[in-house]
C-alpha cells in the first residue's frame, strides 16, 4: 500500500494525481472542468490516503461511478467524490440530491457541496461494517450498531427512499471510531421504487452465507430464519412500527 501524501490543489493537473482526478485517463478536455469545479469548492489540497488504491495512490474508496478521496477545505478534512470519466453517470448532482433527503431524516454523512464531477461531504473515518465486525465483539455495542443500522433504513423506508444496493452492502455500510454506523452511497437511490431498505439490509446481515453473516451470529446468536422470513414478509406487506419492533426483538432474542 502507497504511503499517504497531501497535494496541494495547485499541483493536481501534475501526474499521477491528474489520472486519479479525471479517473482513469487525464485529458486536458476533462481535467480544465474540474480543475475550475474545485476551486469553487474551495478545495486546497487533495490527501491520498486510506485503504483502497488508485493507480500508485491510496484513497479512501473506489467504485464504479466514483473515487473517494480526502480533501482539505478551510483547515477541514471532508470526503470528496469525484466522478469517474468512465461512469455511466451524467452527473453527481442526482446522488447530492437524494443524499440531502436523507441527510434530512438522519442518515448519511452530511451533505457539503456539489458540482458537476465532484460531491463534498462529511469524513467518515472509521470501518467497513466487515472489518469492524472482526474487531468489535461486545454483543451489547455490536447490537447497538446494528438496531441503528436498522433505524435508520426503517427511517428510510418510512420517507420513500430506497437506498438500492443494501443486500450486499459490505461497501455501503461504515462504522466511525466512536461506533456510529453511517450508510453510504445514495447513487443508485431512488424514490421511484417500493422502500425495501430494512428487508435489503436484514438480508445482508443475517440470511446470507457471507463472513459478516456468519460474525453476527456468533456474537448475537443464530436467527431462526425460518421465523424471521415470516417477519420480514409481514414487515413487506404492512410496513408499520409495530411490525419492525417485532422484528428487532426478534433479531436480538439472544442478547
Ligand atoms: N463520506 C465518506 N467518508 C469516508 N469514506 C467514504 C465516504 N463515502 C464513500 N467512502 C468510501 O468510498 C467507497 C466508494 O464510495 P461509493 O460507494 O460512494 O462509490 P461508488 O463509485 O458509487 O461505488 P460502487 O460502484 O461500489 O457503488 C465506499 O465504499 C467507502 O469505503
Ligand atoms: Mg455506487
Amino acid at each position: 500500500m502507497s504511503k499517504s501524501v497531501i497535494i496541494p490543489a495547485v499541483q493536481l493537473e501534475e501526474e499521477p494525481y491528474a489520472s486519479v482526478i479525471c479517473y482513469p485517463r487525464a485529458t486536458p478536455k476533462e481535467m480544465h472542468p474540474r480543475i475550475e469545479e474545485l476551486k469553487n469548492l474551495e478545495i486546497t489540497a487533495v490527501e491520498f490516503s486510506g485503504k483502497s488504491s488508485a493507480f500508485t495512490l491510496s484513497v479512501l474508496g473506489k467504485g464504479y461511478v466514483g473515487i473517494v478521496v480526502v480533501a482539505h477545505v478551510r483547515n477541514t478534512r471532508l470526503a470528496l467524490k469525484m466522478q469517474r470519466v468512465d461512469s455511466d453517470r451524467e452527473n453527481l448532482e442526482h446522488e447530492a440530491e437524494l443524499l440531502v433527503r436523507a441527510n434530512n431524516i438522519g442518515v448519511g454523512p452530511q451533505f457539503v457541496a456539489v458540482t458537476k464531477h465532484f460531491l463534498l461531504m462529511q469524513l467518515i473515518e472509521g470501518y467497513l461494517i466487515e472489518e469492524w465486525l472482526a474487531t468489535h465483539r461486545d454483543r451489547v455495542v455490536v447490537r447497538t450498531v446494528l438496531t441503528n443500522i436498522l433505524e435508520q433504513c426503517w427511517r428510510l423506508d418510512e420517507i420513500g427512499l430506497d437506498h438500492g444496493e443494501l443486500c450486499k452492502a459490505p461497501k455501503h455500510l461504515l462504522v466511525d471510531k466512536t461506533n456510529v454506523p453511517y450508510i453510504v452511497d445514495f447513487e443508485t437511490a431512488s424514490t421511484q421504487r417500493n422502500a425495501s431498505n430494512v428487508t435489503s439490509v436484514c438480508q445482508f446481515l443475517f440470511q446470507g452465507n457471507s463472513e459478516v453473516c456468519k460474525t453476527i451470529a456468533v456474537i448475537i446468536g443464530e436467527q431462526n430464519r425460518k421465523e424471521l422470513v415470516e417477519i420480514l414478509k409481514k414487515y413487506r406487506k404492512n410496513r408499520d412500527r409495530q411490525t419492525f419492533e417485532d422484528l428487532l426483538k426478534h433479531v436480538f432474542l439472544r442478547v
